[in-house]
């Protein structure tokens, strides 16, 4: 059985389809406070709940019937703007809502594979970027991905749960969410189907890792199934990027404006 924390939103309904299709029973818990039912996958079952409220939590204990769970917890505060705004909640959720996390995996001793975040680099040192490459969020987003990463390995460790971390980039594909931030693909593809010029900030020579939502879902589902390694760190990123080159058709507005696409 796969627990899917945020399985309302974005990447959580992915990897909870493809759990499904794979004959996977499939538990999505989600406070809805930015995902949406209608996302939840048919088959999956949703439990209303709240990451930092483990009595809420608790209620998927009653449900697993002794099976076997992983879990895959993506429930966050998932935006940089948001962070910076209720930057209180995003710690709560992102942080403690992980502990809790962490202490139902070691409840049902499950294997735990936490949704990290490439803003946990900040200004990339170097490119393309390695796990071993210098970690300086700059972001309050990024300071709480940083801190889940690290209590799940410390909590990992003591209490002897198997767990990994994903460290995403800019994740695009169905049920994206528009916004003018970390949007990009959806933005230009949005301009696009209305025959309007996409908004390209700067100088339109930055670039950014991209990567498809069903690609990241495998990824969360080769990190539970290979639930013998033992707290790793992984990366999955496209290796691919675009430029934006000043003075082509598209580029244009907002110089000195946010980049497109920072990653979430
Ligand atoms: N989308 C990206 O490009 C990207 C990049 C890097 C990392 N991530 C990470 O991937 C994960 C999923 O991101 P997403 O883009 O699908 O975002 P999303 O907002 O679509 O999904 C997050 C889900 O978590 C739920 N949630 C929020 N607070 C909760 C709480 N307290 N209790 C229970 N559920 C709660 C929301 O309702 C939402 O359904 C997040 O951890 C995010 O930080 C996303």
């Amino acid at each position: 059985m796969l627990v899917v924390t945020g399985g309302a939103g974005f990447i959580g309904s992915h990897v909870a389809e493809i759990a499904l299709s794979r004959g996977e029973r499939v538990i999505a818990v989600d406070d809805l406070s930015s995902g949406d039912p209608r996302n939840v996958p048919r088959g999956a079952q949703l439990v209303v709940a709240d990451v930092t409220r483990p009595e809420q939590l608790g209620r998927v204990i009653e449900l697993v019937r002794g099976e076997e769970v992983a879990i895959a917890h993506l429930a966050a505060v998932a935006s940089v703007v948001e962070a910076s705004r209720s930057p209180a909640r995003a710690l709560e959720v992102n942080v403690v809502g992980t502990a809790n996390v962490l202490e139902l995996a070691r409840r049902l001793d499950a294997y735990l594979a936490l949704a990290s975040s490439a803003a946990v680099y900040g200004e990339p040192s170097e490119l393309p970027l390695k796990e071993s490459s210098p970690i300086r969020p700059i972001s309050l987003y990024g300071v709480s991905k940083l801190a889940a990463e690290q209590v799940t390995f410390s909590l990992a460790a003591e209490h002897g749960i198997r767990a990994s971390a994903l460290r995403l980039f800019n994740v695009y594909g169905p049920r994206m969410k528009p916004g003018p931030y970390a949007s990009v693909v959806y933005n230009f593809l949005t301009a696009a189907l209305r025959c309007e010029a996409p908004v390209i900030y700067g100088d339109g020579s930055a670039t950014r890792d991209f990567v498809f939502v069903a690609d990241v879902a495998e990824a969360f589902l080769r990190a539970v199934e290979r639930s013998s390694t033992w707290a790793r760190a992984g990366r999955p990123a496209s290796r691919s990027s675009l430029t934006w080159s000043p003075g082509s058709p598209a580029s244009g507005s907002s110089p000195g404006g946010p980049l497109p696409g920072q990653g979430t």
